[in-house]
């Protein structure tokens, strides 16, 4: 399994074809930038045309339905994200089980729908401030993971988790390097205890106002394999600051 950084970048409600533009110039600075695996998860609706600019980047989506197809008034399977050119979905995102009252059950089944797929996933996890001011942190990722990341062994290798802590997202407040290492310690440690050596090789990406001004330091975390970027992954300028940082953290 690759050890290269894994920055991705989530747009979530934000885009139409006019930042097609911010896409390509992202793509194109990925093809110079090798050693970094460089990935965008844009609104459903321009997975196709982000895929067809892209020439290196990884396109995903942002959520699926469990279902293949069926009566589900507007939502999106994971088969249909893959036609559009989805490589990957994210599942999980704070901003889901929050807005959408979406259970770790569901989270899975999504989870087991993208790799049944033949997709990668991206499962998302992260405390509230209540949860860390509680000294509960760890305890929440943990139970999160446990039932939120699909069963099979043969799933691992089509991992990846994203600790978002919920509230450093969107707010300019990043986790501590102590917080987000000691963190991405306890989310290793379950990784391996719930799929063994493989486990050991998943990469866990940080994610909450990474910018490219805190993004070095971020990256260079004991256990950050990446990171998913929110607001800072809107232009290609300000994506690119963390594109830059991740292909020097091997040479600091
Ligand atoms: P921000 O980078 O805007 O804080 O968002 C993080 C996030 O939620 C990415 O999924």
């Amino acid at each position: 399994m690759t050890t290269r950084p894994f920055i991705v970048g989530n747009w979530k409600m934000h885009g139409t074809r006019s930042m097609l533009s911010e896409a390509r110039a992202i793509d194109r600075a990925a093809e110079r930038l090798i050693k970094v695996e460089v990935a965008l998860a844009p609104p459903f609706t321009l997975i196709h045309a982000v895929h067809k600019e892209a020439g290196l980047i990884a396109v995903g989506a942002q959520d699926c339905h469990p279902a293949d197809g069926g009566a589900h008034t507007g939502d999106v399977s994971a088969i249909m994200v893959k036609d559009a050119g989805a490589s990957f979905t994210i599942v999980g995102h704070s901003e889901r089980r929050a807005g959408y009252g979406e259970t770790n059950a569901l989270v899975k089944a999504k989870a087991e729908a993208a790799i049944a797929a033949g997709m990668s996933v991206i499962v998302c996890v992260g405390e509230t401030e209540d949860d860390r001011a509680a000294g509960k942190h760890v305890d929440v990722v943990t139970r999160q993971l446990k039932g939120s990341l699909p069963d099979s062994d043969g799933a691992a290798e089509r991992i990846t988790v994203a600790y978002e802590p919920v509230w450093a997202i969107g707010t300019g407040n990043t986790a501590t390097t102590d917080d987000i290492a000691a963190m991405h310690a306890a989310i290793r440690a379950k990784l391996v205890a719930l799929y063994g050596e493989v486990g050991e090789a998943i990469r866990i990406l940080y994610g909450g106002s990474v910018n490219a001004g805190n993004a070095a330091e971020i990256l260079t975390t004991p256990d950050v394999g990446g990171a998913l970027v929110g607001g800072a992954s809107l232009t290609a300028e300000s994506f690119l600051g963390i594109i830059v940082a991740a292909a020097e953290r091997d040479e600091a």
